[in-house]
């Protein structure tokens, strides 16, 4: 008798347990973030995936290039030039190539500028609407609409991130400093040859 007042007892009591556990944990999904916390984890994301190895200009310290946080994502700067290559060097199946920045590429694909995705209206990303932004990682458009976005812009690996996760990133990146910087448009293959034969 006793052992089955107990047992009834433990029933009762781990139901209700479990009751509160599903209504907390829903309770945790449901609550959408504010907009000062989806900066927040935006912040987390983009300053914990590389986006700055690529998107913002470098200098170099004694340990290596750093970036330039004066210009954090304002993509490959307009007055830099590229210096000479010759074109043997990235010919199939031989290198890759990038410059004092990483904020440009050359490659099988042309040269490749990283992109300036601070809020700027004109040369950066300021005009993109969540929805085009996330167009753009998922799709892999420029701008969401546009032409295939070049190597070696990792969209495919990003495009797995959730949709909260990616209005993170559009929140956050919308928050930051807008810089002034018109990256150049990119080289395809057939205008290697003279694009360097003019250095
Ligand atoms: C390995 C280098 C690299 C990394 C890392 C990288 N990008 Fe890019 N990204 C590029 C390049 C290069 C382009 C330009 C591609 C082109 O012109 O087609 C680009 C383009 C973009 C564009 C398109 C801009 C437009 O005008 O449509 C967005 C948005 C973007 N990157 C966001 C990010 C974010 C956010 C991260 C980090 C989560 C990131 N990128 C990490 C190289 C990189």
């Amino acid at each position: 008798m006793r052992n089955t007042f107990f047992i009834a007892f433990t029933i009762a009591m781990c139901s209700v347990l479990l009751f509160l556990q599903v209504n907390c944990t829903q309770q945790v999904e449901q609550k959408p973030l504010t907009q000062e916390e989806l900066i927040a984890r935006g912040s987390y994301i983009v300053n914990s995936s590389g986006c700055g190895d690529c998107h913002t200009p470098k200098i170099m310290s004694p340990n290596g290039p750093v970036e330039d946080t004066t210009r954090f994502l304002s993509g490959f700067p307009a007055e830099d030039k590229l210096p000479p290559l010759d074109l043997k060097t990235v010919a199939p199946g031989n290198w890759y190539v990038t410059e004092k920045n990483l904020a440009a590429w050359v490659g099988p694909w042309g040269i490749s500028y990283a992109s300036n995705i601070t809020p700027d209206n004109e040369t950066g990303i300021g005009t993109l609407s969540e929805e085009m932004f996330i167009k753009t990682i998922r799709e892999g458009k420029l701008m969401g609409v546009g032409r295939p976005l070049l190597p070696p812009m990792p969209w495919p690996m990003f495009a797995r991130k959730t949709d909260e996760d990616l209005k993170a990133i559009y929140a956050y990146l919308m928050s930051i400093k807008p810089v002034k910087n018109k990256v150049p448009d990119p080289v395809p293959p057939p205008k290697l040859a003279e694009y360097f034969s003019k250095k």
